[in-house]
């Protein structure tokens, strides 16, 4: 018998939200955890803007901010930093502790602000969320929709091809231990090929107990892929980098950096 081809999405496709992540319930220890994480990004996005947005008092919109800890190191006296989050608890944390960031709770998909950005950041795998062909477009639509003439585009993803290999990556043990906090963890992935979704279930364990299972589901995405799409909606790509030093163009770590100005450069 002939295969039949499916064409119904994976469940988690339409499933919302696509994460449950005990890091997002927990913003004081997210940024602890993303502590260094979060400075190199600012330090790839302050390369970025020094290349590619000179200007002073900029707007810039973080979209997936988290608790806009990102957003906060890389606004300079006089910026407008506002940022997106679909998750209530991080935003509201994020309120209270960066009170000059304009934060609010929505999704990328579906964003509307009062203004236009001179720069948009998509950073630590919110892309990835983007679960759906139409998830991704919706996002493209809003960007451009808010973005001032020559505005840049700065996103990292995760760099799916390293989970191409050979199987090593489909189970990790690993621990935290910070300010206090210690807990083992061991993540599995699993895929989805036809809709291209990696699901990643991570157990927390701390004193032998569970405390916690996040199930985070991720698109993958290659960046061939994401030049089309971001040309198609009238952005060109000026870069793709493998590191946050935005120095070489090879693909070997867990991380894609992608640099993008709206309209022709
Ligand atoms: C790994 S965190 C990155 C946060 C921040 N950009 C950073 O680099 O620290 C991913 C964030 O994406 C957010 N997110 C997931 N799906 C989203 C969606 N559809 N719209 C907006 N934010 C989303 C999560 O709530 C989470 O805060």
């Amino acid at each position: 018998m002939a295969p039949t081809l499916d064409h119904a999405p994976c469940a988690a496709v339409a499933a919302e939200p696509a994460f449950r992540n005990f890091l997002y319930d927990h913003p004081p220890l997210y940024e602890k955890v993303f502590a260094d994480y979060a400075a190199k990004l600012a330090s790839a996005t302050r390369i970025v803007f020094s290349r590619h947005l000179t200007k002073a008092s900029r707007a810039i919109l973080d979209i997936g901010c988290g608790t806009g800890q990102v957003l906060n190191l890389v606004l300079d006296d006089g910026d407008d930093g506002a940022g997106l989050d679909a998750s209530e608890r991080m935003i509201s944390y994020g309120r209270s502790k960066y009170p000059r960031l304009q934060l609010k709770q929505c999704r990328m998909q579906s964003f509307s602000f009062d203004r236009r950005f001179d720069a948009f950041l998509m950073l630590g795998s919110v892309l990835n969320y983007a679960l759906a062909d139409e998830d991704l477009d919706g996002t493209l639509v809003r960007i451009i929709e808010h973005a001032k003439p020559d505005a840049v585009l700065f996103m990292s993803f995760w760099n799916s091809g390293i989970f191409l290999g050979d199987g090593s990556r489909t189970r990790q043990l690993g621990m935290i231990d910070c300010d206090g906090f210690s807990a083992e963890l061991e993540t599995v992935y699993s895929f989805c090929l036809k809709d291209q979704l990696m699901q990643r279930q991570r157990t927390w364990r701390a004193g032998g107990q569970v405390i916690s299972e996040d199930q985070c589901t991720y698109r993958m995405y290659f960046p061939r892929e994401i030049k089309y799409r971001l040309e198609r909606f009238g952005l060109t790509v000026i870069g793709i980098y493998g590191d946050t030093a935005l120095e070489t163009a090879d693909l070997n770590g867990s991380g894609c950096y992608l640099v993008a100005k709206v309209g022709q450069v």
